[in-house]
C-alpha cells in the first residue's frame, strides 16, 4: 500500500544501524513503556476501537438522510484537521453529492465566522462540535455563536441537529451538551487531539460528509497489522522515522511535506501538526512545511532549488489518482501544446514529479524522501494516516521526545486570556 523511496534521501549512515533503538521503540509504543504511555490508545485502535459507537455514527448519519446539505464542524488542530484533510483528499475540492463541509472553531477571525453566518442562512444546518478538553477558546466562541445561529433557526428541534464529541466524564462541554440533551460522542482519554482522527472526530463529520468510514478503518487496521513489527527492513514508517533523524543529524534543519495535486494541501496542514506539535520541544525538532507542486514551484521552488541548504523534501506521491482526462488536440494549434495532444493529464503530472525530483536531487543536491500511496481512497487515508502515526510516534523516542504532550501551546493562551480578562 506504501512504498518507500530513500534513494534520493542522500543518507550518510546506514539504517540497520539503528534496529537496536528502532526494537526498543517500538516495545515501548506497542507495550505503553516509553514517555507519555498515557497517551498511546491510538496504537491499537484499529482493532480496538468502540464498535457500538461506530454503528451509533451510522445510524444518525441514516437517520438525517436528507435532511441536511450542509455539515458545520466546530473544533481546531487535532479536533479538525483530519477530518478536513480527508474530506478534501477522498471527494476532491468540489464535490458533487450535494453536502458541504464547513469547518468553524479553528480562528477567531470575525470576517471569517460573519461570512460564514450569511452563507449558511438559507441551509439545512447540523453541527458538531468536537472538544476534549471542552474549554479550547477558539472552539468555544464559535459554538455559541453557531448554537445561537441553530436556536434561531430550528427552535426545539436545534437540540437533534447539534452533536458534541468530548470527554466521556468531564469538562465544560460535556457539562453543556448534557443539560442540552445533545447526542454525545466520546474522545477517549489515552488518545490525544492529533492522533484522535479514527475515533468519533474524524468519524462523524466524515460519515455525515458521506466518506466510506467503514473502508478507512479497515485501511487503519491493515497498516497496523502490517506495520506492527520492529524489523526496519519491512517497516516503511519506520525507515521513514530513521531517515528523518538521519538527516537531522546531517544538519537539515526542515522538512518539506510536497504533495502533487491541490486537493492534499489538507492533508500537509495535518502532517505538520502532527510532527509540529509532537516533535517541536526540547529545543529539538525538524521545521515542518510544506508545498503543493508543481503550484508552488512558482513561489517556493527557486529558494528550493538554490536556497540556503536547511531543507529536505518529503513527497506524498499517489500513484493512481482518481479521475483523469486526455489533453485534446487543436488544429489551429496557435498555444502550440499540440505536443501534449492525447496525453493523459496524469502521465503530465508525472514526468513534472520525475523531472523536479531530478532537479531538486540531482542538480540542487537536496535529499528527497518519496512516499509512494497506491491511490485517494477512504481506505488509503486510513492506511496513510495510520502509517504516519507510527513514524511521528517512532521517530520522537528516537530523539528522546515525549510525542503526545504540547506544554508550549498554553503560553500564547495565558498572555491572551490575560489581555481577555478570562476570570481565574
Ligand atoms: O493535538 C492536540 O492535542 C491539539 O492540537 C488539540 O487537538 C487542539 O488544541 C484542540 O483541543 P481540544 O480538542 O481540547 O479543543
Amino acid at each position: 500500500m506504501i512504498k518507500l523511496d530513500l534513494k534520493d534521501a542522500k543518507l550518510n549512515e546506514d539504517l540497520s544501524l539503528w534496529q537496536e533503538k528502532v526494537s526498543k521503540a517500538h516495545r515501548d509504543l506497542h507495550e505503553k513503556t516509553g514517555v507519555g504511555n498515557d497517551f498511546v490508545g491510538w496504537v491499537k485502535w484499529p482493532l480496538d476501537y468502540d464498535k457500538s459507537e461506530f454503528e451509533r455514527i451510522l445510524q444518525l448519519k441514516k437517520r438525517m438522510e436528507g435532511k441536511y446539505d450542509t455539515v458545520l464542524v466546530c473544533g481546531i488542530g487535532g479536533s479538525y484537521l483530519g477530518a478536513r484533510a480527508a474530506i478534501e483528499m477522498i471527494k476532491g475540492l468540489y464535490p458533487d453529492d450535494g453536502i458541504e463541509v464547513i469547518f468553524v472553531g479553528n480562528t477567531f477571525s470575525h470576517t471569517y465566522i460573519s461570512q460564514v453566518l450569511e452563507h449558511i442562512r438559507n441551509k439545512e444546518v447540523v453541527l458538531n462540535v468536537i472538544s476534549k478538553s471542552g474549554t479550547t477558546t477558539e472552539t468555544s466562541v464559535s459554538f455559541r455563536i453557531f448554537k445561537h445561529f441553530m436556536e434561531e433557526k430550528y427552535g426545539a428541534e436545534a437540540k437533534d441537529r447539534i452533536y458534541a464529541t468530548t470527554d466521556k466524564a468531564r469538562g465544560t462541554l460535556k457539562e453543556l451538551a448534557d443539560k442540552e440533551g445533545y447526542e454525545q460522542f466520546v474522545i477517549p482519554d489515552d488518545i490525544g487531539g492529533r492522533y484522535s482522527v479514527f475515533t468519533a472526530v474524524g468519524l462523524l463529520p466524515l460519515a455525515l460528509a458521506n466518506v466510506d468510514i467503514e473502508a478507512l478503518m479497515k485501511g487503519s487496521a491493515d497498516a497496523y497489522r502490517e506495520l506492527n513489527t520492529d524489523s526496519l527492513e519491512e517497516n516503511p514508517a519506520y525507515r521513514y522515522a530513521v531517515a528523518r533523524r538521519i538527516l537531522d543529524k546531517q544538519g537539515y534543519t526542515a522538512e518539506y511535506f510536497v504533495t502533487y495535486h491541490l486537493q492534499l494541501t489538507m492533508i500537509a496542514e495535518w502532517w505538520k501538526q502532527l510532527f509540529g506539535e509532537s516533535e517541536g520541544k526540547d529545543g529539538k525538532g525538524i521545521l515542518p512545511t510544506s508545498a503543493c507542486f508543481t503550484t508552488d514551484l512558482h513561489s517556493l521552488g527557486q529558494f528550493i532549488q538554490e536556497g540556503k541548504k536547511t531543507e529536505f523534501e518529503t513527497i506524498l506521491y499517489i500513484d493512481e489518482m482518481e479521475k483523469d482526462l486526455v489533453f485534446p488536440e487543436d488544429r489551429d494549434d496557435l498555444d502550440h501544446m499540440n505536443y501534449l495532444a492525447g496525453k493523459k493529464l496524469s502521465w503530465v503530472s508525472q514526468m513534472a514529479f520525475e523531472g523536479t525530483l531530478s532537479a531538486h536531487s540531482e542538480d540542487g543536491g537536496n535529499p528527497n524522501i518519496v512516499i509512494h500511496l497506491k491511490d485517494n481512497s477512504a481506505y488509503s487515508f486510513g492506511y496513510m494516516i495510520y502509517f504516519f502515526f507510527l513514524a511521528c510516534g517512532m521517530t520522537c523516542y528516537l530523539l528522546d521526545i515525549n510525542p503526545f504532550n504540547q506544554p508550549g501551546v498554553e503560553v500564547y493562551k495565558k498572555k491572551m486570556f490575560k489581555l481577555l480578562g478570562k476570570p481565574e
